[in-house]
């Protein structure tokens, strides 16, 4: 979502980037809150540009985003240099905050849920992409007690059809073969008496696109029309981000999930029943405050059974203003720490075994382009979201192409091109 926004950032502004902080005219940290390390990353960046100022007083500093929205005038106070904070709804809103910073020299906070276009500027799009993010959804009404996303990106908004339509209609003309849909809890989506299964369809009509994707969806969302939609529309990929956050039930009931282990574990099961060679992922939050021993285990227990092809975890970290934060029961940091080193290296066997699975299989790979590593190598992602790096001199970008694969490793697979 972040990624998202800073292309649209971009977009706004609509002056070139610079890669060089000392040649810029204005300085945008677009910024996330989502766990106080993010959060302290955001506070200390800022500092880094107080020096550029000095040496040039016509420098336009700004923080966007969720850490903006969070503190908003707190910012102006602890930061001389900086010229406007700016929340994450108000993006529509930059060109004209920059153009008053500009003529007026007065230092600005907008952070107003209240935008009348919330999703007016579209992001920024590189020519020869493959794959895109495109926006349906923002905010989240879900009141999970340990999440800051409700308060700084306010409640949900889906937005409309043919709004959706026409960026992915643009960013298909532009050569683009693989959307992801993204929100908060993107298969929540609804507009005029349609569902997110319905969304995902009429995407898929869409003649050149060869793959959607979408993330994140929330269980208790996860509908049996949806999965038959996935099951039946050969465009949707087999890949599902489905976070649990744990695998104890006291623990969802005091993180606000409204799903029980027993309810995830159907929904996974049924994806799994229903769609060949379904993948998984999920996040985890370790050290919720008041988990026990046991709820750990139950949560290394879920993980084991479930095999996720890949799990984000992390330490709970308190966040201001949210429920959970209020709690007394907190779990030391070197307890949590421990639990978190135990559930990575489960994960990480199981993430590994299933990519060695899959040697000696052939995939079909969209090629997204150079391999980050070698330069002799393309890179693509299988269906279920395996990054796959296999030697070809051909410009195949864009292209689905089969792969014999021949090695498996924690984060790719490697293959040749048959
Ligand atoms: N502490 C730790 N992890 C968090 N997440 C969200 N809020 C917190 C928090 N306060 C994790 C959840 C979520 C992912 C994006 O970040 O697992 O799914």
């Amino acid at each position: 979502m972040n990624d998202y926004d800073s292309q649209r950032i971009k977009n706004a502004i609509g002056i070139p980037q610079t890669n060089d902080p000392g040649k810029a005219d204005i300085v945008i940290i677009n910024t996330c809150a989502i766990r106080e390390k993010a959060d302290q990353k955001a506070l200390s960046s800022l500092g880094k540009f107080k020096h550029l100022k000095k040496s040039n007083p016509n420098l336009i500093v700004g923080m966007t985003g969720c850490v903006a929205q969070l503190y908003g005038d707190k910012l102006l106070s602890k930061a001389s240099h900086l010229d406007f904070v700016l929340g994450p709804r108000a993006i529509p809103k930059l060109a004209e905050i920059i153009n008053d910073v500009e003529i007026e020299r007065t230092r600005i906070v907008e952070t107003s849920y209240d935008i009348e276009e919330p999703f007016e500027i579209l992001p920024y799009h590189e020519n020869e992409k493959v794959t895109s993010f495109l926006s349906i959804q923002q905010g989240c009404n879900k009141n999970c007690t340990y999440c800051i996303v409700p308060t700084v990106r306010g409640k949900e908004i889906n937005r409309p059809l043919n709004d959706i339509m026409s960026e992915a209609r643009y960013l298909v003309q532009k050569g683009v073969k693989e959307i992801t849909l993204i929100g908060q809890t993107v298969n929540s989506w609804k507009n005029d008496g349609l569902k997110f299964a319905d969304l995902l369809n009429i995407v898929g009509e869409l003649e050149s696109l060869e793959r959607i994707r979408f993330t994140t969806s929330y269980p208790r969302d996860f509908t049996k029309k949806l999965i038959n939609t996935m099951k039946t529309n050969p465009k949707v990929c087999s890949h599902i981000h489905l976070p649990v956050q744990s695998g104890s039930n006291e623990v969802l009931s005091k993180m606000k999930r409204t799903y029980t282990v027993e309810w995830y574990m159907e929904v996974v099961t049924r994806l799994k029943e229903e769609i060949a060679d379904m993948a998984i992922s999920s996040d985890i939050i370790v050290g919720f405050p008041g988990e026990t021993r046991q709820d750990f285990e139950q949560t290394l227990k879920l993980v084991e059974e479930v095999e996720f092809d890949t799990c984000f975890s992390f330490k709970y970290s308190p966040r201001p203003g949210t429920p959970a934060a209020s709690m007394t029961d907190f779990i030391d940091s070197e307890t949590a720490g421990r639990r978190l080193s135990i559930l990575h290296e489960l994960q990480r066997k199981i993430t590994c075994k299933k990519n060695e699975d899959r040697i000696d299989r052939i995939e079909q790979v969209l090629v997204e382009g150079k391999s980050k590593n070698d330069p002799s190598h393309l890179m693509g992602r299988t269906s279920q979201n395996r990054i796959v790096n296999f030697s070809s001199s051909d410009n195949l970008c864009g292209k689905l192409v089969n792969v014999k694969i021949n090695n498996g490793f924690q984060n790719s697979l490697l293959g040749s091109i048959l």
